[in-house]
Parts: structure tokens; C-alpha cells; sequence
């Protein structure tokens, strides 16, 4: 009797794992002059996210120990100590241990594909980046209102982005991408070059990338932040000037295929979407209809 019992709660317990599965968590990256919890941005997300999908697991990667410090970090810590940080948190947090969605903000966007490239042992599933900057920016036309000291912020990086000194201590300089110092920037950028695979292939950076089922890049039409918006979709200006804008698909990147991307391409894996507005701005109805099914 105890034994057909048993049998018969494990036999339950199995049906209730396979149909009842949780969710599939998720991991949110903010942008520049935000924090992980502000609860009128990624709060927001998240309340949004948790009503659409009820019970899923989110973690929103706070980078610092107090919110000062998770915004400061975003325009001060090297990135590629934020991107050892968020894998040190991403695996410490057992329930992102048998996988995960990710969704970055702006320069989040940048982050998170940097952290499934570089991050060994993760399992991203969909990679859904809101106006990232994955070619980087050459001009900030305008910056959140939430970023007080935008103007020296602009000043240093139409001047000096390349200097040692500002690559090691400003994180908008490791993504300013000058189109007309293409040697300037390949040798000097620490931090783009390498994660686009541009000087040299890392190829555990391709496999590891490809191993994504999805990668979302979702570009905002009438972006005010972001020069050319084009970086959204992983285009760029065409090296040498920056009048004329190529798309990935024109790009030497994806022609030579050295960080896989025409690869995934060709397999279906990257989805590029467009909605009209200014830098991050969408409503919840063109998320709803947009961006979940990449969430469940
Ligand atoms: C936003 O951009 C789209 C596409 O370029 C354009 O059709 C639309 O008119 C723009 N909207 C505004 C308010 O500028």
C-alpha cells in the first residue's frame, strides 16, 4: 500500500515538473545613470514582467553594493570588472542555474552580450538588448536627465576617449567607436574591439554567443541618446566617415563572419525589431505583443 502511495506521488510529482514548470528566469541589465531597483525604470520592468508571467525569477544585476554605487559603477568601473561581477552574481544565484533570459538596457544591452560571451558556464537562452550600443556610439546627442554632468561627459569623450587614463576610468570612452581613427580605435578601445572580435577571433566568444537560441535587438527609431542609432541593430557608420550608415549585414564583421553573427543570421537566430519613440521608449502593449514570447 505505502509503496503503490509513493509510486503514485512520484508519478504526480513528475507530471507536476513537467507541466507545471516554473518559468524560465530572468536577468535584467540597466542603463547608464540607472540602477538595478529604481522603482520608476527597472522596477517598472519588473512589475510588468511579473504580472504577464506570474512566478518568474527575476534578477536585476545590481552592480555595487548600494544603489550609488550600482549607478556610479555604470559610468566608472572598467566594464570588464562589471562583467566579472555580474557572472560572479549570476552564478551564485541558484536559481539561474539551468538557464535564464536576459534583457539590457542601453549600454545593459552591451553588457549582457559581453557576459554570454565571456561568462563560461551560464546558459543564456534569449539575449534581448533595448537600444544597446553593440558598435558602440561616435556622439551622444543628448543624454538622460538623470545624468547631471552630461555636457563633460561629451567634452572628455570627443577629446581624449582613447587616452589610457579615461579608457581605464570612464565606461562610455570603452564604446566610443571613432569611425575616422579606425587604427585609433582598434588599438587603443579596450573594450570593443575585443568583444566584436574585430583585432582578433576569440573563438570561444563565437561558440558561445551562438549558443544563444535568440538574440533580440530592439532599435528605437527616434533615438535622441544614441549615435548612429544604427548601433542598436549592430550597424555602424561605414569606416571613414560618419555620414553613411551600413547595416550588420553590409559590415566586414558579418561578410567575414568573425564574431558568428551571419551564421546565427542564416540560422534564424538573430530577430531585429523597431518601435517608434525616443531611447527606451515603448508601452507596455508593444512589449506585451513584442517582447514576451521571448520570455517564456
Ligand atoms: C520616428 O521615426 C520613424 C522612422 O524613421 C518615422 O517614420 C517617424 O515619423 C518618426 N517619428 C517622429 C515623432 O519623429
Amino acid at each position: 500500500m505505502m509503496s503503490r502511495l509513493s509510486t503514485a506521488f512520484v508519478f504526480i510529482q513528475a507530471i507536476v515538473l513537467c507541466t507545471g514548470a516554473d518559468p524560465t528566469p530572468l536577468v535584467i541589465w540597466h542603463g547608464m545613470g540607472d540602477s538595478c531597483c529604481n522603482p520608476f525604470s527597472m522596477g517598472s520592468i519588473m512589475r510588468m514582467v511579473e504580472n504577464e508571467i506570474p512566478g518568474i525569477y527575476i534578477n536585476s544585476l545590481k552592480i555595487g553594493d548600494t544603489t550609488t554605487a550600482d549607478i556610479m559603477n555604470g559610468f566608472l568601473k572598467p566594464i570588464s570588472d562589471q562583467i566579472t561581477m555580474a557572472c560572479e552574481i549570476v552564478k551564485a544565484d541558484a536559481n539561474l542555474a539551468n538557464g535564464f533570459n536576459a534583457m539590457g538596457f542601453s549600454q545593459g544591452g552591451q553588457f549582457l552580450r559581453a557576459l554570454a560571451q565571456q561568462c563560461d558556464g551560464i546558459q543564456m537562452h534569449n539575449l534581448i538588448t533595448f537600444g544597446g550600443q553593440h558598435q558602440g556610439v561616435y556622439g551622444f546627442p543628448k543624454c538622460p536627465s538623470s545624468v547631471t554632468f552630461c555636457d563633460s561627459l561629451r567634452q572628455i569623450l570627443n577629446t581624449a576617449a582613447y587616452r589610457p587614463v579615461v579608457q581605464d576610468h570612464l565606461v562610455q570612452a570603452e564604446y566610443w567607436h571613432d569611425p575616422l581613427h579606425v587604427n585609433e580605435y582598434l588599438s587603443k578601445n579596450i573594450f570593443l574591439p575585443d568583444i566584436n572580435n574585430e583585432n582578433k577571433v576569440n573563438e570561444e566568444y563565437k561558440q558561445r554567443l551562438q549558443a544563444l537560441n535568440k538574440f533580440v535587438m530592439v532599435r528605437f527609431n527616434n533615438d535622441t541618446m544614441v549615435e548612429p542609432v544604427a548601433s542598436e541593430w549592430f550597424g555602424f557608420y561605414t569606416p571613414g566617415q560618419d555620414e553613411e550608415v551600413q547595416s550588420l549585414q553590409e559590415s566586414d564583421l558579418y561578410q567575414t563572419d568573425q564574431l558568428g553573427l551571419k551564421a546565427m543570421d542564416e540560422a534564424g537566430k538573430l530577430v531585429f525589431l523597431a518601435t517608434d519613440g525616443d531611447h527606451l521608449q515603448f508601452t507596455d502593449e508593444w512589449f506585451n505583443a513584442n517582447i514576451l514570447q521571448y520570455l517564456k
